[in-house]
């Protein structure tokens, strides 16, 4: 059967699959080499050497690109390596509109490496899509997207950014790390280029850092593996394998994922000690109806504020945590309990944090697929 005919369920498990040509193993074998054989130069099965392609990455590639619905796949040392080959497409003089409450790395990364190659980088609020338009000049080459935002759970409408981009024929490139293509599939919506940091929810147990991207467009596709050969960021062999087998589970862990998000989400939200709650799923998000018609359901990432909006008692908080690991991260079957300001955002100055509601007593919670009530049991207790 096509790949392009499976259901999202079977393409996690099936996707850009076959068994392996030498003992026809279900699983792709970690193919720990650097180098291969070659009976004259040049006469190789189409892997000379690992920094180029990998037999196990390959299948993590097709695997990858079979779930977002694109074409072509390509993983990476890490997300921020993925990101790194996104920007090298462009030249000194080029700018790109970014969401303004994007990862903390990715800022970094724009502001603090690539600024200094001569790339401009605008960073906005793009609930508003009709806001985008005033920064694009001649110069735009990229629009860079996050939704939902990280930590601030904001959405943006891809189709409508999707819609603009191609108007003034900028490349769109939608970080899908909180949605999982469980959720959406941006590629879909119209954007360009989708980006993973797939040590989160398709590695989905905490014991990889792996990066990806999938296109469609072929021409796309040949500059970013150029780039990706040429910079040379790649992930290994069994880290190729340890995502391709978190991919086959990314679609139950999801559902839980999902359903426990919710349950916590509601609990967190009539609270009395709890002051705000950041979840998409709410009908009063500012865009709950785009991520209601672009999503499937509404993950299991969720930031909130203790009453007071005090950073002591949102330490405290954390702290008493027992269930939750106070960790980076996010994405794995274990819950875990971050505070965005000192952790994951800490490379964003606080005037710019607090600006995109990154405020000192915000506390993110990935929630995990442990029993719900053991969950609820926690957080009860550690908010006292
Ligand atoms: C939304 C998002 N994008 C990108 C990254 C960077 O990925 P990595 O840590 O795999 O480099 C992260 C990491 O936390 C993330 O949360």
């Amino acid at each position: 059967m096509s790949d392009q005919k499976l259901r999202f369920n079977s393409k996690t498990i099936h996707g850009g699959q076959q068994p392996d040509k030498a003992y026809g193993a279900v699983m792709p074998p970690i193919y720990q080499t650097s180098t291969y054989a070659q009976t004259t130069p040049g006469g190789h099965q189409g892997y000379a050497y690992s920094r180029s392609a990998n037999p196990t990455r390959t299948a993590l590639e097709n695997s990858l690109a079979s779930i977002e619905n694109g074409n072509y796949g390509l993983a990476f040392a890490s997300g921020l390596a993925a990101i790194d080959a996104i920007i090298k497409l462009l030249a000194p003089g080029d700018e790109v509109i970014s969401t303004n409450d994007v990862y903390g790395g990715s800022y970094r990364l724009f502001k603090q490496i690539f600024e200094k190659f001569g790339i401009t980088f605008h960073f906005i609020g793009m609930q508003d899509v009709d806001k985008i338009a005033k920064y694009v000049n001649s110069n735009t080459k990229l629009i860079w997207v996050e939704t939902p935002t990280n930590p601030m759970m904001n959405i943006i409408d891809i189709k409508a950014v999707s819609k603009l981009a191609k108007k003034y024929q900028i490349l769109m490139a939608v970080d899908n790390t909180f949605a999982t293509p469980y959720l959406q599939t941006p590629l879909d919506l119209g954007a360009d280029i989708v980006m993973h940091s797939a040590t989160k929810y398709l590695g989905g147990h905490s014991d990889v850092v792996v990066g990806a991207l999938v296109v469609k467009d072929k021409n796309l596709a040949d500059k970013l593996y150029f780039i990706q050969n040429a910079s040379g960021a790649v992930c290994g062999p069994m880290d190729s394998f340890l995502v391709l087998r978190g991919i086959k589970t990314l679609h139950v862990r999801m559902q839980r994922h999902c359903e426990n998000g919710k349950a916590i989400a509601e609990y967190l939200a009539k609270h009395p000690k709890i002051e705000k709650v950041y979840w998409p799923g709410f009908e009063d998000h500012p865009n709950h109806q785009i991520a209601k018609s672009q999503m499937k359901d509404f993950g299991g990432m969720i930031s909130f504020v203790p009453k007071g909006s005090s950073y002591e008692a949102a330490i405290k908080m954390v702290e008493k945590l027992k269930i939750f690991t106070l960790a980076e991260s996010l994405g794995g079957v274990e819950s875990l309990a971050g505070h965005p300001a000192s952790m994951t955002h800490a490379s964003i100055p606080q005037e710019e944090r607090n600006k995109s509601g990154v405020v000192d007593a915000l506390i993110r919670l990935s929630v995990g697929i442990e029993d719900e009530a053991d969950l609820i049991g926690d957080l009860e207790q550690a908010i006292g």
